[in-house]
C-alpha cells in the first residue's frame, strides 16, 4: 500500500514540529512495509517570501490529489503588515475553502498524567474529554461582502465583516456533530449567540429539525458567552461541542488550555475530499527554531490522519497510545515543566515516541 501526503510546514514552529512528526509516521511505514510519498510544498510567510503569494495555485491542486494534507503553521510578525490577500493566513483559508474543509475536528482530552499541568484545578479538569466541532468554511472568515472603504459622513472609514451561513451549510456540520456524539456519550451542545443573531437563529433552527433524527443523542443550546464562561467553570459537563466557524476558533483555544498547553491540541478538518491535519497552536515565532516546540499536537494530529483519512486505525491507536505513555513517564517539552520528570526538545519527544511506536508493531 501506498500514500501520498501533501506537507506543507509552513512558517515559525509549523517546519520543525512536521518533521518531528513525519520522522515517527516514516518510521512507522518502514515498519509496515508500506510506502509512503512525501510531497512538500511552502506556504504561508515562506511561499510568500519564495513567490510573492502565500499559497500558489499548484500547491493547492498537489494537496487536492494527495490522500491527506499534513499542515505545521503559518504567520509571523514578519508579514503582519500586509494587505488581506498577501497575509500567510490566506493559504490556510484557500486551503480550507478549495478543499471543501467544512469540519473541523478539535480532540480536547486531558492526559491522566497531565492533569496537575492546566491553570485550572486539578479537579475540574481531570477526565475533560470534550470534542470541538467547528464549521469550517462559513461565516465570518468568508461571508461578503467583506471590505474597508472611505466613510463620507464620518471622515474615517468603514469596514465590514459578514457573517453568513446557509441552511446546507449549518446541516451537514450538524450532521457530522450527531455522528460524532453518537461514537462518543452522545451529548451534543450546539453553541450560538440566538438571542442577537440571525445566523445563528437559523442555526438553532436547523439543530432542532435535525435532532428528530438522532433521538438517541441528548442535545442542548447554549449561549456562547456562556460557553465561555461553561469551559472554565466545569468543562466535564460537554461531550461534543458543534459551533460556527468564529465561535469555534475562539472556543477551542479556550478550551486547550484546559489540557495544560496548547501545544497537545491536534485537529483534522474534513470534508469531502482530501482531509487535512494540522496542530491548533499557531507558528510560535519566539520560540522557533530552537527544538523546543511541544511536537505532540502534530504528532496527534498525524494520529487523527492515519484513523481518518489513511484508514489505518490500528496505528492511530498505536500513536496515541505511545504518546500517552510517554507523558506518563514523565517527559515533557518546555511548555510544560511543571511537574515534569525529564525535559526534552522537538527531535527528542518525537524520538521518544518513535521508539515506543516501534516496540508496539
Ligand atoms: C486556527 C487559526 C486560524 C483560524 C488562523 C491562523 C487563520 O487561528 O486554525 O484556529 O483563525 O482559523
Ligand atoms: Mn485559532
Amino acid at each position: 500500500m501506498r500514500k501520498t501526503i501533501a506537507v506543507v510546514p509552513g512558517d515559525g514552529i509549523g517546519v520543525e514540529v512536521t518533521e518531528a512528526a513525519l520522522d515517527v509516521l516514516k518510521a512507522m511505514f518502514n515498519a509496515e512495509n508500506m510506502e509512503l510519498q512525501l510531497e512538500t510544498y511552502l506556504i504561508g510567510g515562506a511561499s510568500l517570501d519564495a513567490f510573492g503569494e502565500p499559497i500558489k495555485d499548484e500547491v493547492v491542486e498537489a494537496c487536492k490529489k494527495a490522500d491527506a494534507v499534513l499542515l505545521g503553521a503559518v504567520g509571523g510578525p514578519a508579514w503582519d503588515n500586509l494587505p488581506a490577500e498577501k497575509r500567510p493566513e490566506k493559504a490556510l483559508l484557500r486551503l480550507r475553502k478549495e478543499l471543501g474543509l467544512y469540519n473541523n475536528l478539535r480532540p480536547v482530552k486531558v492526559y491522566p498524567s497531565l492533569t496537575d499541568a492546566s491553570t485550572l484545578r486539578e479537579e475540574v479538569v481531570s477526565g475533560v474529554d470534550l470534542l470541538v466541532v467547528r464549521e469550517l468554511t462559513g461565516g465570518l472568515y468568508f461571508g461578503l461582502p467583506k471590505e474597508t472603504k472611505p466613510h463620507k459622513e464620518t471622515g474615517g472609514e468603514q469596514a465590514v465583516d459578514s457573517m453568513v451561513y446557509h441552511t446546507f451549510e449549518i446541516e451537514r456540520i450538524v450532521r457530522d456533530a450527531f455522528e460524532a456524539a453518537r461514537k462518543r456519550r452522545r451529548k451534543l451542545t450546539s453553541v450560538d449567540k440566538a438571542n442577537i443573531l440571525v445566523t445563528s437563529q437559523l442555526w438553532r433552527k436547523t439543530v432542532e429539525r435535525l435532532a428528530k433524527e438522532y433521538p438517541d443523542v441528548e442535545v442542548e443550546h447554549m449561549l456562547v458567552d456562556n460557553c465561555a464562561m461553561q469551559l472554565v467553570r466545569n468543562p466535564k459537563q460537554f461531550d461534543v461541542i458543534v459551533t460556527e466557524n468564529m465561535f469555534g476558533d475562539i472556543l477551542s483555544d479556550e478550551a486547550a488550555m484546559l489540557t495544560g498547553s496548547i501545544g497537545m491540541l491536534p485537529s483534522a478538518s474534513l470534508g469531502t475530499g482530501t482531509g487535512m491535519y494540522e496542530p491548533v497552536h499557531g507558528s510560535a515565532p519566539d520560540i522557533a527554531g530552537k527544538n523546543i516546540a511541544n511536537p505532540l499536537a502534530t504528532i496527534a494530529s498525524v494520529a487523527m490522519m492515519l484513523r481518518f483519512s489513511l484508514d489505518l486505525p490500528a496505528m492511530a491507536d498505536t500513536l496515541e497510545t505511545a504518546i500517552q505513555e510517554i507523558l506518563s513517564e514523565g517527559y515533557r517539552c518546555a511548555d510544560l515543566t511543571q511537574g515534569a520528570a525529564h525535559i526534552v526538545g522537538t527531535r527528542e519527544m518525537a524520538e521518544l515516541i518513535k521508539e515506543r511506536v516501534l516496540k508496539k508493531v
